[in-house]
């Protein structure tokens, strides 16, 4: 990349990239603009996703830091917990994990994932105590890395996935007005934001917020964006984003709107959608464009960052709501 005052930071291998960007004509038909999606889900490691571009990254510095063991919290449906799992797995590091929550569907879905990867796994009822779990754990160098993976070492995955999208868009030719990126931590929209704030402010970046950081999302994405253009060394105004808010009864609930949204996109496209995530950004998308937000005939990018596992984890509520 052009203008940087430092390098990227080292980065362990992790997956083969690019990932394709595929239109999707008959959801962009039914919705009103034209429609892309960029594949994130099809990262090759551990059932992809969008923490294997962050933990490419966080590998790398765990690495350079001399550390053996991996440690994180999330929910008991956590994606990034699931390939933090699989990142350890394939750089021969230990895994850690405390996940927080019921625990009530059983080892379905991510937790299924998480114990098959060869993860050391403990499950506690609240989020402050799976934190101070990953504070607490001891071993040979550990590597704490936040929930969601979100540091500034970690949104630096995509800032590499924003240039890998400008190449993408130039040697095809087709340009997006709108980026649409579900969004929980705000470190994934962090990097697309630092990335494209670095190309001259190239789209319009629209967050959906899950809920998961309960609406304080927007401080995080500003502070993580800046934190990464302070790692390159380069100065420059952060705008060109905003969060809309899609959390759809609150982080982790299963709503009606949201099946209704997945259905769509599978009964459109064969696209798959989890109810946590990428389900809860189509809805928000669907209602920004219906509403006005987003205007009708705009060239958009839906970016797909994973989670097909929570779908598997949590059946019986999305069969109840279908
Ligand atoms: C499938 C999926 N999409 C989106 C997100 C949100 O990414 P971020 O935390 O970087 O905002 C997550 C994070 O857990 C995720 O698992």
């Amino acid at each position: 990349m052009q203008g940087l005052a430092r390098p990227l930071p080292k980065r362990f291998k992790l997956t083969s990239l690019p990932t394709p960007i595929e239109e999707l004509d008959r959801l962009g038909e039914r919705i009103g603009v034209r429609l892309y999606v960029k594949r994130d889900d099809l990262l090759s490691l551990g059932l992809g996703g969008n923490k294997v571009r962050k933990l490419e990254y966080l590998v790398g510095d765990a690495i350079e830091k001399g550390c053996k063991m991996l440690a994180t919290s999330g929910a008991v449906h956590s994606n990034h917990a699931r390939l933090t799992a699989a990142a350890a797995a394939k750089a021969g590091m230990k895994a850690f994990l405390a996940l927080w929550g019921s625990g009530e569907e059983g080892e379905q879905g991510n937790l299924l994932l998480d114990d098959i990867l060869g993860a050391d796994i403990k499950i506690v009822e609240d989020r402050e105590e799976a934190e101070r779990l990953v504070e607490e754990v001891e071993g040979d160098c550990v590597y704490r890395i936040p929930p969601g993976g979100a540091s500034v070492i970690g949104a630096l995955g995509y800032l590499q996935a924003a240039v890998e999208i400008a190449s993408q868009e130039d040697e095809s030719g087709i340009s997006f007005d709108y980026m649409v990126i579900p969004t929980g931590t705000g470190a994934t929209l962090a990097g697309l934001l630092a990335g494209s704030v670095l190309m001259g402010g190239r789209w319009k970046l629209i967050g959906f917020d899950v809920g998961f950081e309960g609406g304080k999302v927007v401080e995080d994405v500003e502070g993580l964006a800046r934190g990464v253009l302070d790692e390159l060394g380069v100065c420059a105004d952060i705008h060109g984003y905003r969060v809309l808010d899609a959390s759809y009864g609150g982080y982790g609930v299963i709503s009606r709107r949201v099946i209704d949204a997945i259905l769509s996109a599978a009964r459109t496209e064969g696209l798959i959608l989890d109810p946590v995530y990428t389900g809860k950004a189509l809805a928000g998308f669907e209602d920004a464009v219906a509403s006005g937000d987003i205007e009708g005939g705009s060239s958009v990018l839906f970016v797909h960052t994973g989670g097909i596992p929570i779908l598997f984890q949590y059946s019986k509520r999305v069969v109840k709501l279908k």
